[in-house]
């Protein structure tokens, strides 16, 4: 059971807290309160160990694949969190005795786990236990575990078993060869694991300290070892209200964290021996280890607190509402933003899942750059530039993936990996309940939209961001490659004498094998327009490397088939009757089914319970926002204005898309909320504001199992500024149309604008922007222009927005 409202005085709305423990209700604490840096993820299994448990440790990047039939995979590392306890021979587990108290908390604000426990054992002895847990921002590599026990009856003898163990699986993939275990010194254990195809080598430290009432005890542990697994056991005698302390400060690094690697130019010359890097990052790590263990848990952690100090000082997002769920509700969105993001290396993306769950297996989808990225474009530079970065790096095995398709340019993963692996998406999934036999994966052959997504995001970076040497150095030759690849792509019908696009899944991922998504051929045509444009900025900002790109890439001629595609290009009208624009070419033929049932179901995908794939293909349901994300996507582009996008258009389509949406992927509601704002219907959108933000927080307790739902993360901080904050690229030109739901008095945000951070107070009668710039900052108000220096306040009238 799940209590948000737990933290008071300066931690109210801060704290996520399970007050009952359910031993098969583990995977949602085990998500929603993960631990991680964007280097390492920890996913939050109790010490103790339950049957129902899952234990993850993940580092970005260090992606292997298993066995020959499965794709790669982030591996799940050796476990070191595990703590097998004894009082008096009886094993410390809440399945048994009785649990007198019970707290679980993830303090947002510090970013520690904890657990307060009064236990009484099946034989009465009652121990008072509290657990503490921290993945250091400050140092990426370090995880700190603190342990207190207190008997409150008995003297007690304590037996803990703590090490480390690599006979961890991705649910019974083995990653790892069996590599070199040690004890240093009776309290050190090293352990070294190797991916088995990747050949990444993966270096685990850990270090206990043991205490008394404050005094440092030198218990010499029991020393044990067996296959992928090294393990201390102590015995310590405990009397009645001793205070007994057992921390364990534990490392990971592997060979290629950037600072190791090749791929960073400083630490080696470019030629050396695998072995001489493990010696030296071993090296390193040991010398690491003796000095966090100096410093200790407490030390630690506070330079750990202090970083996260800073990040809520950095990326404000303050809510006034009568509701204080919404406001943990956003910080619990920043917190993972953070958590979730490899900030530290560019050969990284973002997980479905981040680093929470073995679920999607570590990818990268389109979540990241349509659900994720806005954030760090509009909130940090470096970050968004790092992400995008990313599919440059990916670049190449892009275009191995067109060209293997028989295609040009470049087709980017449906899922991805390690920049170089290519499609990863696997080929079997689910169970098909008519056939019994799992469902084949297609988005991995059809789902295209993602390589048109990823040219929308590098337009959003630089727009918002006005950074051009980002389309210099990478930018423009993602954009044309792109293009280049839509342009193979298209089918000449000459029935039409039209280009259509043909065997796709969009968004929606109910509808397979269909013709002329709108979402994708809308999106398509924005990635051909968007090249044409670049092409003539190239031409007039930077002659000579415009005429370096056209050596390489043939620009000339790519551009006068690009422009011959994207004239030609079957767009889906808006109907006449209604301005309905048909999601593909089908879908509006196709058998409405009442999906009231579903709708108001708990849990998504209740409708594959009755319909398989195949039947739900054949009915008028939407998975996810699909067509309604052309409105929202490319009214920020220069195709604003196309008719096609018009207001009346955008409404009529919300009416007609939003009943038939089950939302059964956590990736659509946020699209809804914005849209939702868009027209004025508030109320509407805060009812699904609430829903979004319940994807992960919500009463269900297995919802969560595989891991967090990122993207609805990311949707989270959209949905606020974008929806009821009313910012966005509009037009190419920034536009704050602001409109407050009844349950909030005040929302308080920041965000960047070519550079510059906005300070953005909104109440229901102003909007207040401050900017720490002598520049002239211009944007729009409910069409209004305004232009500031330093700070603005515009008073809002009622019903300055148009309602449809
Ligand atoms: C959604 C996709 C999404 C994927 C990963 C699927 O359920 O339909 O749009 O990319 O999950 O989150
Ligand atoms: C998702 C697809 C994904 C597949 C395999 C499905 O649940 O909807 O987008 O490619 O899983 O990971």
């Amino acid at each position: 059971m799940m209590n948000y409202t737990s933290g008071n005085g300066n931690i109210k709305n801060w704290v996520l807290s399970e007050e009952q423990f359910h031993p098969d209700q583990l995977g949602k604490c085990e998500s929603i309160m993960y631990l991680g840096n964007g280097y390492l993820g920890l996913r939050s299994a109790t010490e103790e160990p339950y049957l129902q448990e899952k234990r993850n440790l993940f580092v970005n990047g260090t992606f292997n694949q298993g066995e020959e039939n499965e794709v790669t995979e982030l591996p799940n590392l050796a476990d070191m969190t595990r703590f097998d306890m004894k009082i008096d021979g009886e094993r410390f587990s809440l399945e048994f005795g009785k649990t007198k108290e019970y707290v679980r908390q993830l303090n947002l604000k510090t970013a520690e786990l904890t657990r307060k426990i009064q236990w009484i054992s099946p034989k009465g002895k009652e121990i008072w236990f509290q657990f503490r847990r921290f993945v250091s921002l400050h140092n990426l590599h370090l995880i700190g575990m603190k342990l207190e026990v207190e008997s409150v009856s008995h003297p007690i003898q304590l037996t803990i078993e703590s090490g480390i163990n690599g006979q961890m699986t991705n649910s019974g993939s083995q990653h790892f060869l069996e590599g070199e275990r040690r004890v240093h010194q009776k309290c050190a254990l090293e352990m070294i694991q190797t991916t088995k195809e990747s050949k990444i080598n993966i270096i685990l430290n850990a270090v206990h300290t043991l205490r008394i009432n404050g005094e440092e005890i030198r218990n010499d542990p029991e020393m044990n070892m067996s296959r992928r697994k090294v393990w201390l056991t102590y015995n310590v005698a405990l009397q009645p209200s001793d205070q007994f302390v057992f921390e364990k400060l534990a490392t990971v690094y592997t060979s290629v964290d950037k600072e190791f690697s090749r791929y960073d130019k400083g630490m080696y010359d470019v030629e050396y021996q695998l072995d001489d890097s493990i010696k030296y990052i071993r090296k390193q790590a040991s010398k690491e280890l003796q000095e966090l263990h100096n410093k200790g848990y407490e030390m630690l952690f506070n330079q750990h607190a202090e970083k996260w100090e800073t990040i809520w000082n950095i990326y404000k997002l303050e809510v006034d509402s009568t509701e204080s769920f919404d406001q943990l509700a956003l910080r619990f969105s920043l917190y993972h933003l953070i958590a979730m993001t490899p900030a530290h290396d560019e050969k990284m993306g973002i997980g479905a899942k981040a680093l929470s769950g073995e679920g999607y297996r570590g990818h990268s989808f389109w979540d990241t750059e349509i659900f994720i990225l806005p954030f760090f474009t509009y909130s940090n530079q470096a970050i968004a530039k790092s992400l995008l970065t990313y599919r440059y790096l990916g670049l190449e095995s892009a275009k191995r993936k067109a060209k293997a398709n028989g295609y040009e340019g470049a087709m980017y993963p449906w899922e991805a990996a390690k920049p170089s692996d290519g499609e990863v998406t696997p080929e079997w999934g689910d169970i098909d309940i008519v056939t019994g036999k799992p469902t084949k994966i297609w988005p991995g052959l059809i789902e295209q939209h993602i390589t048109a997504d990823i040219a929308f995001a590098i337009y959003q970076y630089t727009k918002v961001t006005g950074d051009k040497d980002f389309l210099i150095a990478y930018g423009y030759e993602i954009i044309f490659e792109t293009a280049t690849f839509w342009a193979s792509r298209l089918e000449w019908s000459s029935e039409n004498g039209q280009y259509y696009i043909n065997d796709v899944i969009g968004p929606d991922e109910y509808k397979e094998h269909v013709n002329n998504n709108a979402y994708t051929n809308y999106m398509a045509y924005f990635n051909l327009k968007l090249a044409i444009r670049f092409v003539d900025q190239l031409k007039q900002d930077d002659k000579k490397r415009f005429l370096q790109m056209d050596k390489k890439l043939d620009l000339n001629n790519h551009y006068l088939n690009w422009l011959e595609k994207a004239e030609k290009l079957y767009l889906p009208e808006p109907r006449a009757k209604d301005h309905v624009i048909p999601q593909d070419d089908t879908y509006l033929s196709l058998k409405e089914l009442d999906l009231s049932k579903y709708k108001n179901q708990d849990s998504v995908r209740g409708i594959y319970k009755d319909y398989n794939p195949e039947q739900i293909n054949h009915f008028q349901v939407t998975k996810q926002a699909d067509t309604l994300l052309i409105f929202y996507l490319l009214e920020q582009t220069f195709l604003a204005d196309d008719e096609r996008l018009s207001q009346q258009v955008k409404s009529a389509n919300f009416h007609f898309y939003e009943p038939r949406t089950l939302h059964d992927s956590s990736l659509s509601l946020s699209t809804h909320v914005i849209l939702a704002c868009d027209l004025g219907k508030v109320d509407l959108a805060y009812e699904m504001f609430t829903k979004l933000c319940e994807t992960d927080l919500g009463p269900s307790m297995d919802t969560s199992n595989e891991g967090i739902h990122a993207a609805s993360i990311g949707g989270m901080w959209t949905a606020a500024v974008f929806g009821f904050g009313g910012v966005r690229l509009y037009q190419e030109e920034l536009r704050i149309n602001p409109q407050l739901p009844t349950q909030w008095k005040q929302l308080k945000f920041v965000f960047h604008w070519r550079g510059h951070p906005l300070h953005i107070t909104i109440t229901k009668s102003t909007l207040r922007v401050e900017a720490s710039t002598m520049e002239n900052i211009r944007f729009r108000v409910f069409e209004k222009a305004f232009t500031f220096r330093e700070s603005i306040e515009i008073p809002l009238e009622k019903g300055s927005l148009l309602s449809y």
